[in-house]
């Protein structure tokens, strides 16, 4: 495996070949980090979704292993799919799953079952019934055993809801100290809800409540998970639901998106803050963030994020073989109280690399061509307040630059944009050609970009991570070139700091 096809990311996550989606399962074990991703392993588009596997022991560098839930029949009757879900160390045995000396993993996913049947348990399904599953692991996540004498462990969704049997889905379980008990948290897509269920085994569960419609409602609720987080580093804690949606994304991405709401959670209900459910709390504002989910097994402040990097919108099109599909860098949380509003802010997980870097009192107006340049990048832009209106970097720019993506600030507007009008190969979704912003205030007229460009992708973290932007790009692999632009005037106290990246799959 060499990863250095045409648009093959160099330090983001991809299956070696074949469909991508949503990450599932994500699970800190025993020294490993474990990456379960929603795969076909039969060909590059969605289908006969199975759960395949990857491990890592820093975050950075990944190691392929087989698939760990192959869809049931695969290639030819499938008859039931494993669709997103996660995972948790059942350490107490609470399941009965292990033995005596060994205690298991166990995840919790959504069967889709495309045909109608009569399960090895004796229950009954419709054709494209979704019902929430488990398994389990007796060798540390490396093969896995669906718990076939009783799945589905939830069969229906709650009577009231029982029209919504064909969308019900993605069980995020987590263990809640307090009320020693497991959490599991699912969607009801059609309806923007989510349902809480609570079990002492993992396996008999009882709704306790529900959340949702909230927030951004403009399109169905996917892959919700939740999680403690400190505030500001303290003892204080407070709770995080995040949510995709699909579509209804923020402003200017006509697709897919993830929002979040910050609140309190007592082990069976989930209170958001009275701040936190006023607008749309995005987790990333550019078009290519769906279906983030974080690890388990990790120390409360130690909670990193992956997401699907793309858009439902044009998913399946991206121009990218034998692949499809990347997820983003991995991302630490932590939740910072700014405007006195709890707020995520994330900070990308990279290996190491050569830093260099370069110092302008003043910048003058207009570009600045780099004497660095690369498709894998990590740039961190500091300036000040200036004459100019905005403010910002070129990358992967062409000779002539007609073709180029451009990351920078807007001080008039106050917003941290990406431009990827002429960033490459964008015909195979009408709208992909698009500029992305968020808003972002500068603190005391300075700001920091820090931008991650791999060989499809660029990743923008404004301030200390408050705002971000995920985008795909598909530039000609010539384009390289790096240049600081300062728009309407000079740009002060101007700071570049940059490394190539290496791959980190050689
Ligand atoms: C989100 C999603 C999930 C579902 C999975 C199926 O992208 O639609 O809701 O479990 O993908 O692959």
């Amino acid at each position: 495996q060499n990863y250095t096809e045409r648009y093959r990311p160099q330090f983001h996550f991809t299956p070696a070949k074949n469909w991508m989606n949503d990450p599932n399962g994500l699970i800190y074990h025993e020294g490993t980090y474990h990456l379960f991703y929603q795969h076909n392993p039969g060909g590059i588009s969605w289908g006969a979704m199975s759960w395949g596997h990857a491990t890592s022991s820093d975050l950075v560098h990944w190691e392929h292993q087989p698939v760990a839930l192959l869809a049931r029949g695969f290639p030819d009757s499938i008859t039931e799919m494993f669709f997103s879900g996660t995972a948790v160390f059942d350490a107490q045995n609470t399941s009965g799953f292990g033995t005596d000396d060994k205690a298991p993993l166990v995840a919790m996913y959504t069967s889709h079952y495309p045909v109608a049947q009569t399960l090895p348990s004796g229950k009954t399904v419709d054709a494209n019934q979704q019902s929430q599953s488990i398994a389990y692991s007796l060798d540390d996540g490396m093969t896995w055993n669906t718990y076939d004498s009783v799945n589905p462990v939830i069969l229906n969704p709650p009577e009231e809801y029982s029209d919504q049997i064909h969308d019900f889905r993605d069980p995020a379980v987590f263990w809640h100290e307090e009320t020693q008990r497991w959490v599991s948290v699912m969607s009801l897509p059609g309806l923007r809800k989510l349902l809480i269920y609570t079990s002492s085994n993992l396996k008999d569960w009882e709704l306790v409540s529900e959340f949702g419609p909230a927030n951004a409602v403009g399109g169905v609720w996917e892959c919700p998970s939740m999680f403690p987080l400190p505030l500001d580093g303290g003892a204080e804690q407070k709770w995080v639901v995040q949510i995709s949606l699909n579509p209804g994304g923020p402003a200017g991405n006509t697709g897919s998106g993830t929002q979040y709401v910050v609140g309190q959670f007592d082990g069976t209900t989930f209170t958001p803050d009275v701040e936190s459910v006023t607008q749309a709390n995005w987790v990333d504002w550019g078009p290519d963030f769906y279906a983030a989910l974080t690890f388990g097994g990790l120390p409360v402040e130690d909670r990193v994020d992956i997401a699907w990097m793309t858009n439902l919108r044009y998913g399946g099109a991206t121009p990218t073989d034998p692949w499809r599909s990347a997820f983003t860098v991995p991302r630490r949380l932590s939740l910072k109280t700014i405007n006195g509003k709890a707020t995520l802010s994330q900070e990308p997980i990279l290996g190491d690399a050569n830093y260099s870097s370069t110092h302008w009192d003043i910048l003058p107006a207009g570009r600045t061509k780099l004497d660095f340049s690369g498709k894998a990048l990590d740039i961190v832009l500091s300036f000040s307040t200036s004459e100019s209106t905005h403010f910002g970097v070129i990358v992967r720019g062409s000779s002539e630059l007609s073709e180029q993506t451009k990351v920078g600030y807007d001080f008039e507007k106050k917003e941290v944009f990406i431009n990827r009008t002429v960033s490459g190969v964008s015909g195979f979704d009408g709208t992909f050609a698009g500029i992305f912003s968020a808003p972002f205030e500068s603190i005391d007229g300075k700001v920091t970009l820090r931008v991650l460009v791999d060989w499809s992708s660029v990743e923008v973290f404004g301030g200390a991570g408050e705002v971000t932007l995920a985008s795909l790009i598909f530039p000609s692999d010539e384009s390289s070139d790096v240049y600081l632009f300062s728009t309407g005037g000079s740009t002060n106290d101007v700071e570049v700091k940059a490394a190539k990246i290496k791959s980190v799959w050689v």
